[in-house]
């Protein structure tokens, strides 16, 4: 079997056929892979039968693994899933019941509903995201994904040259807060410190250049708070147009990768008292993207 992609956007993801991921990776599935990542930026996978230790096994021939910040921020709670490599997406408590509607960790998850990119709020940020799906709701739980390269292409040369150098403040505090979710303890708002990252940088596989933008990013370093929130609510405005957005229905079996380098992406509403299961592993980028190629 050899690894086939079917591109299924005018613009990027990519569907990947003829690779069994619980299986050893062949360093030739492995670049034929890697080189679908950069190209596409969404690459998906049918049909795939994995347990966490298999998703992290595969994870790791892409990079190191983010351990869960959601574990750094919900101490105390019991979690379900073992591994700390796994961030638990899903709707489910420690015992595997449908989160309470006002549990704290569904209020968190929520945030999710938001344009965003991985792990931005941390100094090294999230690189490859790989979601894996156990269980999908009946209907919707869609996630839409949004091209960066893309929009970052199509904006005006005048923008461009505005945006030259430019840095945002990430904190994963301000994409809760815009959902009135403030409720965290001292020690929790302590670990995770707002970060500075640029707004513009270029994609070290494809040599593109991209937009940098999450819901975590709050303004822009020596610019009135006020201007620099305006100037990012436009650039997601521009950059989630439906020409530059992709949205995946769920199939259990489903492994999605996605580059949180050059996209962002959001989670659609689905019956939250129906089992939503996905689990999700993240490779970390290189360094802050301050120390990165602009
Ligand atoms: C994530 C995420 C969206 C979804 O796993 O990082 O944002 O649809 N998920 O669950
Ligand atoms: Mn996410």
């Amino acid at each position: 079997m050899s690894i086939t992609v079917k591109q299924l956007h005018p613009l990027f993801v990519g569907e990947v056929s003829g690779v069994d991921l619980a299986q050893p990776l062949s360093a030739a599935d492995h670049d034929a892979i890697a080189a679908a990542i950069d190209r596409y930026a969404v690459v998906v996978f049918h049909d795939q039968r994995l347990t966490d230790d298999q998703q992290i096994d595969f994870a790791r021939h892409f990079g190191p693994i983010h351990s869960s910040a959601q574990k750094a921020r919900h101490r105390g709670i019991r979690h379900r899933l073992a591994r700390d490599e796994i961030a638990d997406i899903s709707n489910l408590d420690g015992d595997s019941q449908v989160l309470d509607v006002n549990h704290r960790r569904r209020l968190d998850w929520l945030a999710n509903r938001l344009w965003h990119t991985d792990a931005s709020f941390r100094a090294v940020p999230g690189a490859l995201s790989m979601l894996y799906a156990h269980v999908v709701p009946p209907e919707g739980g869609n996630t839409e994904f949004a091209d960066l390269r893309a929009a970052y292409d199509d904006l005006p040369d005048a923008t461009k040259k505005l945006l030259d150098g430019l840095v945002a403040e990430h904190s994963i505090w301000h994409s809760r807060g815009q959902l009135g979710v403030t409720e965290y303890t001292p020690d929790e708002l302590a670990s995770l410190p707002p970060v500075p990252q640029r707004v513009v940088r270029t994609h070290p596989g494809s040599k593109r250049k991209t937009l940098y933008l999450a819901a975590h990013a709050s303004h822009i370093l020596g610019m009135p708070v006020a201007d620099g929130r305006l100037l990012l609510l436009d650039l997601v405005e521009h950059a989630t147009q439906p020409k530059y957005v992709h949205a995946h229905s769920w199939r259990q079996g489903d492994l999605v990768i996605w580059d949180n380098r050059c996209t962002m992406h959001r989670a659609r509403p689905f019956d939250t008292t129906q089992v939503r299961d996905l689990r999700r592993v993240t490779t970390a980028d290189v360094a802050s993207t301050l120390e990165q190629a602009a």
